[in-house]
C-alpha cells in the first residue's frame, strides 16, 4: 500500500465533525508558493504552501486521539515546497513535500476552510446569525418536557437563545431544582458571589443588590461589574402572586444599531470610552472598566454592558464629559422607547433564558403586601451555549 493510499484510508477529521463534499475539486495546479484549486462550481481557491503544510491532517501531524496538532510549522525549513499535487481516487488533494512528507486533504474540509474572497464572505455571512427584534417579537417559547427529553428540541431552544437572545420556557415544575436541571442540560452553571443559583425575592437586609428590594429595576445587564459578563441568564418563576413585577426586555443590539444610524458620534463615544462599574457590599467589591457598547474583533457590536445603579462616577476627559453624558442619555432613552420594549409577565412554572450580554432586562416595581414573588436565577457563559450547539449539530 502506498503512503498516499494508507493516509487516505486512515484520514480523519482534525475537527470532530465531518465535512461533506459539497463541491468537488475539478483540478489542481502546482504553482510556485502554493496550489491553485478549481472547484466544480467554477470557484478558484489558492492554498499557500505553508498553510497546507500547517494543516496536514495525518496522524503524525495531528494526534489521532486528541485530534490536536502536534506539528509546528516552525520546524519546517522556510524553503519547504510541494513537489507534487494531484487528486487521488477519492477526489482528495494529495501533496508530496520536498522533505518526503505527504498530506491528503478531503475536498469537503478544504472547501470549508478555503480563504478565497468569495468563500470568506460566505463564511462570514453564515456566522452572522443575530436576529434583531423590537416590541412585536413573538417570544420564542419552548416546552420543558420536550427540551429535557429531545435533543432536537434542545437544539432549537439553544439556537433561539443564541440568535434572538430571548426565549421563554413553559410547563415547568415549580420545584427548586428544576432550573438547575434545565441549565445543566446545556452545560456548567457560572457561579458568582450571589451563589450557584440566586433567589430573587425581597430580603430583609438587601445589602448587596437593588434586585432584592421591591423597586423597579431599569433595563440592565447583570454583573456588568465583571471583566466577563455572564452570557446566558436564566430566571425561573416559582411564585408570582404580587401585583406588578412584570418583566420587560429590549434588544441591546437593535438599540446600538439604531444609535449608530441616528447618532453615529454618540455610538462612537459609547464604544470607545470605558465606564467603570462597581458592586460593593460588606464582603465584596467587584469592579470593571469597559465601554457600554462592546465590539468584537471584527468591529461588530457584540456586547452591551449597563446597569445604571452599578456605575461609578464617569471618569472621562473634561472636554468629552458633556458629549459623553449626551451619548449616555441618548442610549438610555432608547431603552425606554416603547417600540423596543417587549413586556410580559412571568408566571409560576415559566422561565426566561436570555443573552445577558445583549438583551437588557427590567422588572416593574411590585407590591409586596399583595402576594409572594419568588424567582430563581443562574448564569452560564456564552462559550457553554455555543459549544453545546456545535456538539448537537454534529449529530445532524
Ligand atoms: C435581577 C433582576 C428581575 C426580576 O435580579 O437582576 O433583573 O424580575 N430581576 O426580579
Ligand atoms: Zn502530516
Ligand atoms: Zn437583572
Amino acid at each position: 500500500m502506498s503512503a498516499v493510499q494508507k493516509q487516505t484510508a486512515d484520514v480523519f477529521s482534525s475537527d470532530w465533525r465531518s465535512f461533506a463534499t459539497v463541491r468537488r475539486i475539478e483540478h489542481c495546479l502546482l504553482r510556485p508558493g502554493g496550489v491553485a484549486v478549481q472547484w466544480d462550481d467554477g470557484r478558484k481557491s489558492l492554498f499557500h504552501t505553508e498553510w497546507l503544510r500547517d494543516n496536514c491532517p495525518c496522524e503524525t501531524c495531528v494526534h489521532p486521539v486528541t485530534r490536536e496538532q502536534v506539528f509546528e510549522i516552525i520546524d519546517t525549513p522556510v524553503d519547504l515546497h510541494a513537489e507534487s499535487a494531484g487528486l487521488n481516487g477519492q477526489g482528495e488533494l494529495a501533496i508530496g513535500w520536498s522533505d518526503g512528507h505527504r498530506s491528503v486533504f478531503g475536498a469537503g474540509w478544504l472547501r470549508a476552510h478555503a480563504y478565497d474572497h468569495a468563500t470568506r464572505l460566505e463564511r462570514l455571512s453564515a456566522e452572522r446569525t443575530v436576529q434583531m427584534w423590537r416590541n412585536d417579537l413573538p417570544i420564542p417559547t419552548f416546552d420543558y418536557q420536550a427540551v429535557m427529553s429531545d435533543d432536537r428540541a434542545l437544539l432549537a431552544w439553544l439556537l433561539a437563545s443564541r440568535d434572538v437572545g430571548l426565549t421563554r420556557m413553559v410547563n415547568m415544575p415549580t420545584t427548586e431544582e428544576t432550573m438547575e436541571q434545565v441549565a445543566r442540560r446545556i452545560s456548567f452553571i457560572r457561579e458568582s458571589n450571589f451563589g450557584v443559583v440566586f433567589e430573587v425575592r425581597t430580603k430583609v437586609e438587601a445589602v448587596n443588590s437593588n434586585a432584592y428590594t421591591t423597586l423597579e429595576l431599569p433595563h440592565h445587564t447583570d454583573l456588568p461589574t465583571r471583566e466577563l459578563q455572564p452570557g446566558l441568564q436564566f430566571l425561573h418563576c416559582l411564585v408570582n402572586d404580587a401585583t406588578g413585577g412584570d418583566s420587560t426586555f429590549v434588544d441591546g443590539f437593535a438599540i446600538a444599531h439604531q444609535l449608530r444610524l441616528e447618532h453615529p458620534e454618540a455610538f462612537e463615544l459609547l464604544t470607545q470610552i470605558p465606564v467603570s462599574f462597581r458592586n460593593k457590599a460588606p464582603q465584596s467589591d467587584y469592579r470593571s472598566l469597559a465601554p457600554i457598547i462592546g465590539l468584537n474583533a471584527r468591529g461588530e457590536v457584540s456586547e452591551i454592558r449597563l446597569a445604571n445603579w452599578l456605575r461609578a462616577p464617569f471618569d472621562v476627559a473634561e472636554r468629552d464629559m458633556p458629549a459623553f453624558y449626551q451619548a449616555y442619555r441618548t442610549f438610555s432613552a432608547l431603552t425606554r422607547q416603547p417600540e423596543f420594549i417587549v413586556r410580559k409577565r412571568l408566571n409560576a412554572g415559566e422561565m426566561w433564558c436570555f443573552d445577558n450580554r445583549r438583551t437588557m432586562h427590567a422588572r416593574q416595581a411590585f407590591d409586596q403586601a399583595s402576594g409572594m414573588r419568588h424567582l430563581r436565577g443562574c448564569y452560564m457563559d456564552r462559550d457553554e451555549l455555543l459549544s453545546r450547539i456545535l456538539v448537537l449539530q454534529r449529530a445532524e
